[in-house]
């Protein structure tokens, strides 16, 4: 098996300022390639901007600026938000960048060449917000006469020359495909969307737009630019190197392991994506997972509604690793969340401050008090001891099945069902009783939860990496001996080694002061 990994989020589009979805879909992305590198990969994981088409370049109008230096300075938000969320990302594209321009003028090249794109004229709808074409059935028509995308974005009538790929032709491929691959779309509920999508019939896709410049150029006819999706999707392969195939990254990452997605552009990624790939000789990608939408107490998150959420605002408000904690564990992945302030607090203030961060807390600073500050020497082991720490090994296969489809919220369930039981059994065990009375059990008491908390440290970094690393401190773990390799018995504390002076993980939520 490879030991390679291949991670991608969609590209933003640069029209604006980055919110929680965005903060979202690259969190979830950042938390698998972190598992993954602890895991023994070697990770390439990807993100950047959407930079192109009539969406942007209206936008940048609006700001009255020209679009090169509008997409420059909305791309540099997206960066920012990437270093306060604490993101690992390994490359960040931008479509305007020289090196993606030429992997799309490539991508055309060879569709060009296999026959598979022709020009044409397309007239039909157009929205602009997603940047998509509709057909007329798929339109609501409301009480003014105007029609609206299935998504709820306006649209208008566009009528242009136009090439178009050859995507009716890809229907039996696509279906097979999908037949092969049974995990190639996550969730299964989403696989049957699209499945049901294609089976209804596909219609050529109109690839190239003239009636606005802000974009790549088809190559050899200048008079078009290249369809945003088409230039946009093609950013999966500008960043392993495309178009060079033979050496390099991309033979080292393509296909790639796994784009994540947002559910509303599923079908760009799950359809027209594979078909491109295929039809330019190249292999579609191994996984595309598509997750839910959050909302904001109850409301559907709009700009118009003012209800947008700003992930800098919840990471001041609450604190970074406890939003990161938050937005994993909230939903089940795949499915829509709300956000709600009052589940933010519970889970920040019961999960994180009381079974986490008091389990933590209590054990150091007993073991700091009642022995001499350095990991206690263990006794012979009872079936409780052997429990918990057998429960505290097994940890990993659970949380890896779980990682490997994208089940963030099962992962940290199974974590949460070891601090539970070691909570339990810090009760059961009254380490503070056996101060008194048995000092040789108290150390071991105290040495078993020393190496569970080591366990849960080390699985819980991939969510929360710098709350994690500072339990790790506090345990006197290397910072070279922090992957899953030093999991299990064998490399298990070491007797006597001295620990730092034991600090609070994870605060409480305090309720601001009131303005007077
Ligand atoms: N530029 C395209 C993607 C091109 S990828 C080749 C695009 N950009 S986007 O900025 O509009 O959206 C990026 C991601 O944010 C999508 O995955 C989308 O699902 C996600 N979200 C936007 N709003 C969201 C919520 N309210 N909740 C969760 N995610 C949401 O689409």
């Amino acid at each position: 098996m490879s030991n390679r990994y291949y991670l991608t989020t969609p590209i933003y589009y640069v029209n604006d300022a980055p919110h929680i979805g965005h903060a979202y879909t690259t969190l979830a992305c950042d938390v698998l390639a972190r598992f993954k590198r602890l895991d023994g990969f070697i990770v390439k994981f990807l993100t950047g901007t959407d930079e192109h088409g009539q969406k942007v370049e209206k936008s940048a109008a609006a700001a009255g600026i020209d679009p090169k230096a509008f997409t420059d300075k909305v791309s540099q938000n997206f960066r920012d938000l990437a270093e306060t969320m604490n993101f690992s990302h390994d490359d960040f594209v931008r479509t305007t960048e020289d090196r993606h321009k030429l992997a799309a003028q490539e991508i055309w090249k060879r569709l060009v060449e296999r026959g598979e794109i022709y020009l044409d004229s397309y007239s039909g709808w157009y929205a602009v917000r997603d940047e998509a074409f509709y057909t007329e059935g798929e339109l609501t028509t409301g009480p003014d006469g105007t029609k609206t995308a299935p998504s709820g974005a306006e649209v208008e009538w566009v009528e242009e020359p136009s090439y178009f790929f050859r995507l009716s032709a890809w229907q039996d491929r696509l279906e097979k495909f999908y037949e092969d691959h049974p995990d190639f779309i996550l969730p299964k509920t989403r696989r049957n969307e699209v499945l049901s999508f294609v089976s209804g019939g596909l219609q050529d896709l109109s690839v190239s737009r003239t009636t606005f410049k802000w974009g790549v150029p088809v190559p050899g006819d200048d008079a078009h630019i290249m369809y945003v999706w088409l230039d946009a999707l093609t950013n999966y392969i500008t960043g392993v190197g495309f178009p060079e195939i033979e050496t390099g990254e991309f033979a080292e990452f393509w296909p790639a392991n796994l784009h994540m997605v947002g559910k509303d552009i599923l079908r760009f990624h799950a359809v027209y994506w594979p078909a491109f790939l295929m039809a330019a000789g190249l292999e579609p990608p191994k996984r595309v997972f598509a997750h839910g939408w959050w909302t904001n107490e109850g409301e559907k998150i709009s700009k118009s509604l003012g209800n947008v959420i700003d992930p800098l605002e919840l990471v001041e408000t609450f604190g970074l690793d406890q939003v990161r904690y938050f937005l994993l564990r909230e939903v089940p992945f795949g499915n829509d969340g709300d956000f709600a302030h009052q589940a933010m607090i519970n889970r920040m203030n019961g999960e994180l401050a009381n079974d986490y961060g008091n389990l933590a807390q209590r054990v150091l600073s007993m073991t700091a008090k009642n022995c001499d500050g350095a990991v206690p020497k263990p006794g012979s082991f009872t079936g409780a001891d052997d429990a918990l720490l057998n429960a505290a090994y097994g940890l990993i296969d659970t949380v890896r099945e779980a990682m490997d489809v994208q089940a963030f919220h099962t992962a940290l369930e199974a974590i949460w069902t070891v601090i539970r039981a070691a909570n339990g059994y810090v009760d059961a065990q009254a380490p503070w009783k056996l101060a008194k009375e048995d000092q040789e059990r108290m150390a071991t008491v105290l040495y078993v939860l020393a190496e569970t908390i080591r366990h849960l440290a080390l699985l819980t970094q991939a969510y929360m990496p710098d709350a994690s690393a500072r339990i790790l401190d506090q345990l006197a773990v290397p910072e070279d001996a922090r992957t899953f390799e030093f999991l299990g018995a064998n490399h298990a504390l070491e007797p006597g080694t001295a620990l730092p002076k034991p600090e609070g993980v994870f605060p409480r939520y305090q309720e601001p002061e009131k303005e007077a």
